[in-house]
């Protein structure tokens, strides 16, 4: 068996063995059934002229229909408490941009230390990543982790662990991704504390220090001229200010309320008309092929940090 190397992998290996043992019994039951029954009551073995007609029996039929109705609830239900685990990052998460390619994987820190194929976390620290593609989907999985999410060009998936295991452990792709999706491998390394402040100071540029996301994003902020249109206060110009806004609900046009996250920022700039807060002109421009990935990261960093 695979280590069980963070907090959510012991939950996960519970309920797939329980899944797993109830239909491997489940089969061995059926067959052996199966197997006696015709042996049994095989046609030439009684009378070969008199086969009982039989219409059924509501009982048994009713209790195996509403039997295996609960035990497929229950197995949802698990499931769904295990699910919900997963998509809710603690909030006090170590954030960390992961941008896929054909065919590697692109690590950014906060402070904008970038790695390529190697991820170091602190151990027992929960990790939340913010991943997109630059050009087909690719799937990321760490299986001593017992996490898989699909990374999808053009729009942002989330994932997170709390690392229990030092060392390294395997990040493979799990999508189809081209020639070269079977050498798309990784490592995350897992590090203690101590150790994760260390290699922070003593290796700022593995392999190199590239612009601070949240400085670079307030200069694209002028650059492209967001700012004559959106304050970085709460003062509405003609568009809503941007102070605080992250993570908060808004009512649209049309009255429905959608919380502004990663994938609402994205949007916003590539498809300005598709969500407009209430009490606005539809006025914004698309920045579609005028902002890089990475740009559109740095500019969700700065906005994040309005706060
Ligand atoms: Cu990336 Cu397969």
């Amino acid at each position: 068996m695979l280590p069980q190397a963070s907090t959510l992998a012991k939950n996960f290996d519970i309920l797939f063995n329980n899944i797993f043992w109830f239909s491997l019994i489940s089969f061995a039951l059926v067959i052996g059934a199966m197997i006696y029954f015709a042996i049994r009551y095989h046609r030439t073995r009684r009378d070969p002229f008199k086969t009982p007609y039989i219409t059924g029996h509501h009982l048994m039929e009713i209790s195996v229909s509403v039997g295996l109705l609960i035990v497929v609830m229950v197995i949802f239900v698990w499931g769904w408490v295990d699910y919900k685990k997963l998509l809710k990052a603690p909030s006090d998460s170590l954030e960390i941009q992961v941008l896929a390619k054909q065919w590697f994987w692109e690590f950014q820190y906060p402070e904008g230390r970038k790695l390529t194929n190697e991820l170091v976390v602190p151990l027992n620290q929960p990790v939340k990543l913010i991943m997109t593609s630059s050009d087909v989907i690719h799937s990321f999985f760490v299986p001593n982790f017992r996490v898989k999410q699909d990374v999808v060009p053009g729009q942002y998936t989330t994932l997170w662990f709390t690392a229990t295991q030092l060392g390294e452990h395997s990040i493979l792709c799990a999508e189809f991704c081209g020639t070269g999706h079977s050498k798309m491998l990784g490592m995350v390394k897992v590090v203690n504390a101590e150790e994760f402040q260390q290699w922070k100071k003593t290796t700022p540029s593995i392999p190199a220090v590239s612009k601070n996301p949240q400085e670079w994003g307030k200069e694209l902020f002028s650059q492209k001229m967001c700012n004559t249109c959106h304050a970085i206060t709460t003062q509405k110009l003609v568009g809503p200010g941007l102070f605080g806004i992250f993570g908060k609900e808004v009512e649209l046009e049309g009255g429905k309320k959608v919380a502004r996250d990663e994938n609402y920022i994205r949007e916003s700039l590539m498809q300005p008309q598709a969500k407009v807060v209430k009490g606005f002109p539809p006025a914004m421009p698309t920045f579609q092929g005028t902002l890089t990935d990475e740009e559109v990261n740095a500019l969700i960093v700065y906005i994040k940090n309005l706060k």
